[in-house]
């Protein structure tokens, strides 16, 4: 999610940025820009919407400029559209001070209002802006201690990389929350980046900021300081053994696993800044409609394909259960044809990782022209999606690269039941006490999945030794835990090409049930919640026609291992959460079996990331 690239010491600094900015591309991007000192000590700042190319063209001549200092940056849109006035570098009021920013400033909007009240003039609407004026109003002479000083105002997640006309040989560089690593070179240069394939062809010496840390980079010597403290700090210098390639996917073997990997920090993101611990208040100023307007909301329709489908059809639960309202959920290319009875009464939400999505787009266009309200939850800013919306409510999962989609799916989940609570809280429906728990708990299922991750891949990878030559999966669950396993099956046929089906577990015995034999896999998802009693029956229906199942089931409980011999196990938590953590032994699942059975990972046969025709 956004790159920086900075650099100071012997060499020419434009084609260096630039070209480290070329290898952070993986990581998405919508607009980039580029500041370095003019002939006249000036800072000199290009800055194009789209691709670097764009940048490049913009840039012309001053590719050649001699600056040997310099910072670069690649922006993936949070806050503000992916403009050229949005795109980084961001100034200060004198046009003397540049940053460049990843992450997300949770209380900009107060800072910006704070700041603008003593009369600071912003000239984009990012969040990242406040953080140039901030520094601006602490500058003394000394721009590590300003930024320090700023920082300490600040809540959120970042990585900065700074420059001050004034200090005209260092870069500042801090990072909480964001990645930022600093590369150092033998003939004294130095550079930092989001990620070090940035860097990688010129140095493998590098130092891993962690969070609440600055460095300053300053005439081939560099310092790290605690933020909180200011003492300085002894860094170890690593040596950097992987490839460009590998790097690009921080080591991962495949975009997809990475992103798998990535979906604590995508929930983390998508709470941040709206919900309050104590309380479990949630604000989403975004949504677009006034609190009158959600009052008169009579019923939701959601709608959405694939993956995002699947999410809706959890979010169904959710949203009746805690906003009381009646919720149909619609494939958009079905959505988008039938006979619709739909009014200004009628909120639809739309979902899309994309924003790009064709039949969704469709679906919420006649949903707009009937006079319905429309919602989109997104993960790309400024998408046709999101333009075309009353409100949106991002899902911060940071761009996804590989075609099955896993963090983006996990990043919904958490919106749609954000805004599930959202909706309770405005139209006074469910108790404080259970919103102020479900909050806490989304804020906790982060942590337990970072727990899980590696021991749940390691326990598939061996399963799959068991089961990567089968040529059919079914996948079943009762409750939240039904859309999971449609989940589990798509992202298993998409990428492996087995035949996989999602099954509601009641749903067997009408039909399904004829497929079970000795030869036929079953993962049956049994976490402990209301309806377990019935999803045991149904399993042990399976197993009585010797269906080979695998149970994925709440730690704790060993009836499970006395029906199968294949049983994993994950912590318990609120039952309203499962979807979160049951997801991920379904696309781990899926991951390993495509990779035995040597399939392309991330980009699966005849499948496209955008689906943007009908
Ligand atoms: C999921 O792994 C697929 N890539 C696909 O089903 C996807 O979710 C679907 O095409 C919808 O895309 P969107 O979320 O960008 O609208």
């Amino acid at each position: 999610m956004c790159g920086i690239v900075g650099y100071c010491g012997p060499r020419r600094v434009t084609p260096l940025v630039l070209e480290g900015l070329h290898r952070l591309e993986y990581r998405g991007y919508d607009s980039a820009g580029i500041v370095y000192p003019g002939p006249d000590g000036k800072l000199v700042k290009y800055r194009a919407r789209g691709k670097l190319s764009q940048l490049e063209a913009v840039i012309g001549d001053a590719l050649l400029s001699p600056a040997t200092i310099g910072l670069g940056h690649t922006r993936w849109a949070t806050h503000g559209a992916p403009t050229t006035e949005n795109a980084h570098p961001h100034s200060d009021c004198t046009g003397d001070l540049v940053v460049v920013h990843n992450g997300i400033i949770e209380n900009y909007s107060s800072l910006r209002l704070e700041l603008q009240m003593r009369g600071h003039k912003f000239a984009s609407e990012t969040d990242t802006e406040v953080l140039a004026h901030l520094i601006e109003e602490h500058l003394e002479g000394d721009l590590p201690k300003a930024v320090r000083a700023a920082l300490a105002r600040v809540e959120g997640s970042y990585a900065i990389g700074v420059m001050w006309v004034k200090a005209p040989d260092m870069l500042v560089a801090a990072r909480n929350h964001s990645p930022l690593v600093l590369g150092l070179c033998d003939d004294g240069g130095m550079f930092m980046a989001s990620d070090v394939p940035a860097f990688l062809k010129y140095t493998n010496q590098v130092i891993f900021l962690d969070d609440e840390e600055m460095a300053t980079l300053k005439n081939g010597s560099f310092q790290v300081t605690s933020l909180a403290s200011g003492a300085t700090l002894n860094k170890a210098i690593q040596t950097i053994s992987w490839n460009a390639a590998m790097a690009e996917k921080a080591g991962y073997k495949h975009f997809m696993l990475k992103e798998i990997y990535e979906q604590p920090q995508a929930i983390t993101n998508t709470l941040r800044g709206r919900v309050e611990v104590q309380t479990g208040e949630i604000t989403i100023p975004e949504i677009g409609l006034s609190d009158e307007q959600l009052q008169k909301i009579e019923r939701i329709t959601l709608v959405a394909c694939g993956t995002s489908w699947h999410a809706a059809l959890v979010a169904k639960y959710w949203l009746e259960q805690y906003a009381q309202l009646p919720v149909e959920v619609d494939i958009a290319s079905e959505f988008r044809y039938r006979h619709l009875l739909i009014n200004e009464r009628v909120l639809t939400i739309a979902i899309s990782q994309s924003g790009e999505t064709a039949d969704t787009l469709a679906g919420i266009r006649r949903a707009k022209a009937m006079g319905a309200k429309v919602i989109s939850i997104c993960n790309v800013v400024g998408s046709t999606m999101t333009r075309e919306s009353d409100g949106t409510v991002y899902t911060h999962a940071g761009p996804e690269i590989g075609v099955a989609s896993t963090k983006a799916f996990t990043a919904q989940l958490t919106a749609l039941l954000l805004f599930s609570l959202y909706l309770g809280q405005k139209r006074g429906v469910m108790s404080a006490e259970r919103r102020a728990h479900l909050v806490k708990s989304m804020l906790d299922v982060a942590a337990v999945i970072e727990t899980i991750l590696p021991k749940t891949q390691a326990e598939i990878a061996i399963l799959v030794e068991k089961f990567y030559t089968c040529k059919d999966f079914l996948f079943v669950g009762r409750g939240l835990s039904f859309p999971i396993a449609l989940e589990g099956a798509l992202k298993l046929k998409e990428i492996s090409y087995i035949h996989a089906e999602g099954y509601a577990s009641g749903e067997l015995k009408h039909g399904p049930i004829a497929l079970i034999d000795k030869e036929m896999p079953v993962l049956a998802l049994l976490p402990l919640d209301d309806v377990y009693q019935k999803s045991v029956s149904n399993v042990e229906e399976i197993k009585a026609r010797q269906g080979r199942l695998i149970l994925i089931g709440s730690e704790g409980d060993e009836q499970l291992m006395a029906i199968a011999p294949d049983v994993l196990y994950l912590p318990k938590i609120d039952a309203a959460l499962n979807p979160l953590l049951y997801t991920i032994p379904a696309q781990l699942l899926a991951y390993e079996m495509a990779v035995r059975r040597g399939c392309d990972v991330d980009q699966p046969r005849n499948l496209a990331k955008s689906v943007t025709v009908e």
